[in-house]
C-alpha cells in the first residue's frame, strides 16, 4: 500500500510501535489470553488483532495508572497488567458484573498492582466520578477506550476520560475500522472528527503506523488501535 508522505509522518515516541511482534511478546499475550478467554476462534483473538494490541501497547510499558473502559472477559486487561509496573493502579471499568473474571484476574495481577472494578455506564457523569474517586488525586498514564462502539458513546467516553489522561500520556481506541452499521454510525466516525482538531495515529494489524484513515474497502471490517498523545490535547479539552 502506498501512501502519502504526511499519512506516515508520525512522532518520535510512536517507533517503538514499528516492529513486528517477537516470539517473547507473543508468549506473554498468549499467557493472559488462553487463560482468560472463553473463545479462542473470536476475532480479537485472531493473529492481526493481537499484532497491533502488542505493538501499540509497547507505549504503555511500565505505566503507572491505567484505565480500560469496556473489559469484556478480562483478558485485554489481564495481559496489559503483566506490562504495567509493579504497583500500578490498575482501573477496570464495565457496565456489566463479571465476579468469575474479577477473581480470575485479582489472582493474576502483580502482587503490588492495585486493581478496581467500576461498575457502570462510561457515560454517565457519576461513572467519571467514582473513576477520580479511585485515582485519590494522580492522572491516567493512559485509558483503553474499548466500551460501546457507537460513534457518540466513544466521543461521549473520550470526552468524559481523555482530560484524566497525564500531559506524556496516551488515549487508545479499539475497533477505529468499525464504520457502523446502516443506521448506527461507528468508532471510525468518531475518530474521524477526534482528528479534525488533534492527530489520531493507527496501529492495524502488520500495517505501517501512520495517520488515521478510514477502511480501503467498505464493509463490516473490527479492529485497529487508534492512539491519541495527551499533549496534542493541551488547550483543547
Ligand atoms: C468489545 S468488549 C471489550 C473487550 C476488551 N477491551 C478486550 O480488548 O478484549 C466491550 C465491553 O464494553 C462493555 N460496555 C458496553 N457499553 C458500555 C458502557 N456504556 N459503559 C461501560 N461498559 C460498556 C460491555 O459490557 C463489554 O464488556
Amino acid at each position: 500500500m502506498i501512501l502519502p508522505k504526511f499519512m506516515l509522518d508520525i512522532p518520535m515516541e510512536l517507533e517503538t510501535c514499528k516492529n513486528l511482534s517477537k516470539k517473547i511478546e507473543i508468549d506473554i499475550f498468549m499467557l493472559a489470553w488462553n487463560k482468560f478467554c472463553d473463545n479462542p476462534e473470536s476475532i480479537g483473538n485472531s493473529k492481526l488483532a493481537r499484532e497491533e494490541k502488542i505493538r501499540a501497547f509497547r507505549l504503555i510499558q511500565n505505566a503507572n495508572n491505567f484505565l480500560e473502559i469496556g473489559t469484556f472477559n478480562k483478558a485485554n486487561l489481564a495481559w496489559l497488567s503483566s506490562l504495567l509496573a509493579f504497583d500500578a493502579k490498575i482501573i477496570d471499568l464495565d457496565i456489566q458484573l463479571n465476579p468469575i473474571k474479577e477473581r480470575l484476574i485479582k489472582n493474576h495481577i502483580k502482587p503490588e498492582q492495585n486493581y478496581t472494578s467500576i461498575i457502570g455506564d462510561s457515560t454517565h457523569l457519576n461513572t467519571r466520578n467514582k473513576v477520580i474517586e479511585t485515582l485519590n488525586g494522580d492522572l491516567l498514564d493512559a485509558i483503553f477506550i474499548d466500551a460501546n462502539h457507537v460513534m457518540r458513546c466513544v466521543l461521549a467516553d473520550f470526552a468524559q476520560f481523555a482530560n484524566l489522561v497525564k500531559p506524556d500520556g496516551y488515549i487508545f481506541f479499539h475497533d477505529i475500522q468499525w464504520e457502523g452499521s446502516e443506521k448506527i454510525k461507528g468508532v471510525a466516525d468518531a475518530i474521524e472528527i477526534i482528528q479534525r482538531y488533534a492527530p489520531v495515529y493507527q496501529c492495524v494489524g502488520n500495517n505501517p503506523i501512520s495517520h488515521f484513515h478510514r477502511p480501503f474497502k467498505n464493509g463490516q471490517f473490527w479492529g485497529g488501535i487508534g492512539i491519541v498523545l495527551a499533549k496534542d490535547l493541551i488547550g483543547l479539552i
